[in-house]
């Protein structure tokens, strides 16, 4: 196999999609960073893989974002071919139990997290170097839905920070990446109560994943008919959306 990409970094890539991501781009022959919290479980991912470099970070920490893409900047000599930012949690949330502490804990992962991240990469900006950086979002950041009332802001509020950032960076040695996938079988979905149309398996989901960055366009969304159909959704009128999302008592 010949890897697309030399080096790579994946925040957020012990479990999930992440870890899937890594598996795939690692038996392809690319030296992945792979980025996670939890120590333990991420030394043991990356110890399961050849090609795979655990580097433990917590993405809501500033300064550690800094400090991380530094010591990766001076490892490799430069930032990595790919940077996939992919880190974030999920409570399901509606108005029984809405919370404040929940919605900005996930505010500071799922956007924050992406912030602190993009501020640290953005020092590496001028030395011209080609890195396609892709942020993971999700088709809830299109539109306000039912028990997405924590979750879907931080991805509309991301959604947008990706669009205006590749408004500014395009043409430039940056090639940013919006990702919006359906649903997906892992731990956060394992939270999920409701039907979830078209559950992908990480493997797939992952697949496709990889062959959107592989080619152009900043936007990566499947699968299909479920994405276009959430796609119309968000294009119509509010009083016929508010019909056909009301939550089902
Ligand atoms: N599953 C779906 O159906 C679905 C659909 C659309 C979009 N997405 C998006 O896809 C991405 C992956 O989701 P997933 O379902 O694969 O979730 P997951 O299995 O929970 O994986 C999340 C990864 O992010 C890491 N992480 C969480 N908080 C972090 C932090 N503060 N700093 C650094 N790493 C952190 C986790 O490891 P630690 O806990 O050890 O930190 C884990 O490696 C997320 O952005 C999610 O919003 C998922």
């Amino acid at each position: 196999m010949t890897a697309h990409w030399k080096t790579a970094w994946v925040v957020g890539g012990s479990s999930g999609l992440g870890a899937e991501v890594v598996k795939q781009i690692t038996a392809d022959g690319t030296k992945a960073y792979v980025s996670a919290r939890n120590k333990k479980t991420l030394e043991g991912f990356c110890a399961s893989l050849e090609n795979a470099i655990p580097v433990k970070l917590d993405v809501s920490h500033e300064g550690e974002c800094l400090q991380v893409v530094n010591e990766i900047v001076s490892t490799i000599g430069e930032l990595p071919d790919l940077i996939i930012l992919n880190a974030a949690i999920y409570t399901p949330m509606g108005c029984e139990n809405f919370d404040p502490k929940s919605i900005a804990d996930m505010m500071q992962v799922n956007y924050l997290g992406v912030v602190n991240m993009m501020a640290a990469l953005l020092l590496h900006h001028q030395a011209g170097k080609k890195t396609t950086i892709a942020a993971v979002a999700s088709p809830s950041g299109w539109s306000g839905l039912p028990g997405g009332v924590g979750y879907g802001p931080t991805k509309a509020a991301l959604i947008n920070l990706f669009e205006g950032l590749n408004a500014e960076l395009q043409n430039t040695a940056f090639d940013l990446r919006i990702i919006n996938p359906g649903f997906i079988r892992t731990r956060l979905t394992d939270l999920n109560d409701f039907p979830m149309p078209q559950l992908m398996e990480p493997e797939d989901a992952g697949r496709r994943l990889l062959s959107g960055l592989k080619k152009n366009g900043f936007e990566i969304s499947f699968p299909n008919p479920f994405i276009l159909f959430l796609k119309l959704l968000h294009l119509l009128p509010y009083w016929l959306y508010f019909k056909l999302v009301r939550k089902k008592s």
